[in-house]
Parts: structure tokens; sequence; C-alpha cells
């Protein structure tokens, strides 16, 4: 082991038995093992958001992508500390969507007297979720988005779902959402101005209008692999993130959250193989977990090199500044609209 890895073990040990319960470190399942194993609390992106009204301690690490602090934030009770590893670990996918475009295309889309609900995927910085807030809309995690699509749906004249086009048609498919009353924005609205690209006539007869985001790391599992082993093991599962593309879901035996594809695991027969696309870390994981009684395997390689920002160094180094740090925070004229879209999700699925 690397003197600096030791160094960092032995500082994060000292740090969390002096601190007590006014600490607690949250892990998202993509975390590496090594990160994982000094977090109190994992989980998926809802589990994660719907623990943190109940925690008690006084500073709350988040280690994970910058969304979820800011979800935390969003969601802290007064006089709790919200912080990240590191600040830089953000999602692309969530970058895709930018609040001022969002709204932008919102007032767009309703010149024609349409009501449309936005709803945004937990992966979307906490402006974009202020937005959603103040046009009447929710967020949705990948756990819970069907049943936030169908409430959404029954809102208004329209949805608008963002940023994640694959969750979105996945979500529709699972639905039965006609695809003809489905469209896809220009892939220009993620960096240039929505006037020039999107027109209310556009959309007039569509119900599920879709912001064209996308996960890199999930976009790069293909039909090809999956081809590859239905030929080679027939009697191989194979289970993937609804942020695959809508063909890798509907070729799968099973998509859903990371929480969906662990129980998957632990729930499939002694001496089954299961493929998993989703991020490597978890992957790698229920691997070693599951070993000698069943096979589980990478669909293919894919690590989310924003998960991996966060190391035992930067954890060991916030937690000696910790009383210093500047914690994770977000405008109150930001937070109180994003926290009802928030908890409006909440609600809905208590
Ligand atoms: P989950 O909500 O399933 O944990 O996924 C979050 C994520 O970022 C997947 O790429
Ligand atoms: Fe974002 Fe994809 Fe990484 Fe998840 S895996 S945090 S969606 S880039």
């Amino acid at each position: 082991m690397e003197k600096s890895v030791s160094k960092a073990i032995e500082t994060i040990n000292q740090i969390r038995k002096a601190m007590g319960d006014r600490l607690a470190i949250l892990g998202h399942h993509y975390q590496s093992d090594a990160v994982i194993a000094h977090t109190d609390i994992r989980g998926d992106s809802l589990e994660l958001s719907r623990k943190i009204s109940g925690l008690d301690a006084e500073h709350i690490i988040f280690c994970g992508v910058y969304f979820m602090a800011e979800s935390a934030a969003i969601l802290r009770r007064s006089g709790q500390k919200i912080h990240i590893p590191d600040v830089n670990a953000t999602c692309p996918m969530a970058d895709m969507a930018e609040a001022g475009r969002v709204e932008k295309t919102l007032e767009i889309l309703q010149t024609n007297g349409r009501k449309i609900i936005p709803l945004t995927y937990v992966n979307s910085s906490a402006a974009v979720k202020a937005v959603v807030g103040q046009y009447d809309g929710s967020v949705c995690t990948s756990a819970n988005a069907k049943i936030m699509l169908e409430w959404a749906l029954k809102q208004g004249d329209g949805v608008l779902f963002l940023p994640d086009k694959h969750l979105a048609r996945n979500t529709a498919n699972a639905l039965n959402v006609p695809d003809e009353t489905c469209i896809i924005l220009p892939e220009d609205v993620i960096e240039g101005d929505p006037t020039l690209f999107v027109t209310p006539a556009m959309t007039d007869d569509k119900q599920f209008v879709i912001w064209p985001g996308y996960c890199p790391i999930h976009e790069e599992f293909t039909m090809d692999a999956i081809k590859n082993i239905r030929a080679n093991e027939p009697n191989a599962l194979i289970v993937v993130h609804p942020e695959c593309s809508p063909e890798v879901v509907q070729a799968s035996d099973g998509n859903g959250s990371t929480t969906y594809l662990i129980k998957y695991a632990a729930k499939a027969a002694q001496g089954a193989t299961i493929y998993i696309g989703t991020e490597e870390n978890l992957v790698m994981r229920l691997a070693a977990k599951y070993k000698g009684e069943k096979t589980i395997r990478p669909l293919m390689k894919s690590q989310c090199e924003d998960m991996g920002k966060i190391t035992l160094e930067n954890l060991a180094s916030l937690l000696e500044n910790i009383e210093n740090s500047p914690p994770v925070d977000v405008s109150n004229d930001i937070r109180e609209p994003a926290r009802l879209a928030l908890e409006r999700m909440l609600e809905i699925c208590a």
C-alpha cells in the first residue's frame, strides 16, 4: 500500500472516531471500494436524498458527484453543513442542461397557451431544479422515473423531461407513451440559444418533449456487446441501467437503478452468470461479493471519471479541515423553489 494511502486511512479513521455522531459520510454506489469502506450510508440517488432530513450530524460528507451534494444542501436542516471532497467531481450529463436555456425552452413551449410540466432527473443542477419548481414540476431518479412521469403527464398538457433522453424514452416505453407523441429537442439546445432551435409548432401535438442530454458512460454500452453475449452464452442474464440507450435496454433482461441492479444480483440463482451494464466500480464490487456463487461481469468496461475524483486522500484532507471548509450551499432564491421540486418527488414517492 502506498504511504499516502495508509496515511489517509489513518487520518480518516482517527477523525471519524473523534467526531462521532457529529459526522456522517454518505457514498454513492459508484464510489471505489476504498472510499465505500469509510462511508456510514451507501445508496442510489433516491435513497441518499431521502436520508438527508433524518440525519442529526452537523457535518455531512457526500462522496459522489456535485449534484448529489447540492441536492443534500437543498434538503439539509438548518445548521447542517454539506461537503464534497472534490468540488470538481461534476456529472457531465447534469452539465448538459443549463438553467437559463431550460427556462427559455419552457417559455417557448408555453407560448401557445399549453401548460408544460418540467420533470428533471435528479442528475441536474440546483438552478435547474429551481426552474422546475417554479413551473410546477418535479424531480425523478432512475428508481422512480415511471411513477414521476405518470404523475407529470396528469398535471398539464405535456411534459418536458430533462436532461437524459435515454431515461426519458425508456420510461416513456415502460408507460406505453406512443412514439408519435414524443419529440427529442435538437442537440443544439445543450449549448445554444433555444430561441434559434425550438418553436412552439415543433411540439404542438406532442405530450412528451425530451431534452437531448445523455450520460457519456452509459451511452458506451452497445448492441454489439449484447449480441456477442447472446450468441456465446445464451444462458447468461443481462441487466442494465436505464441511462443506456432504448435499444440496449430493450435487448436486456431487466433495467433499473443501481439499487435494482444490486437486488437483481442478490436474487439471481446460484450458478447464474449476469452481465451488468453500469459503472464498473459497482459491478466489480458485486462480482467480488458473489465470487464462487454466481458469475458477475461488466457488460463493457466503463468508469465514471467524475465519481473517481473522490479519493481517500481528498476525503482525508477535507476531514482535516472540516471545521473551516466552506460547505456546499445554494442561495435562498434557488434553494426554495428547488426544495419544492424535490419535496414534491419525496411526497409522491413516500
Ligand atoms: P442511481 O440513481 O441509479 O444511483 O444512478 C445515478 C447515476 O448517476 C447513474 O449514472
Ligand atoms: Fe453522471 Fe453518468 Fe457519471 Fe452517473 S455515470 S454521474 S450520469 S456521468
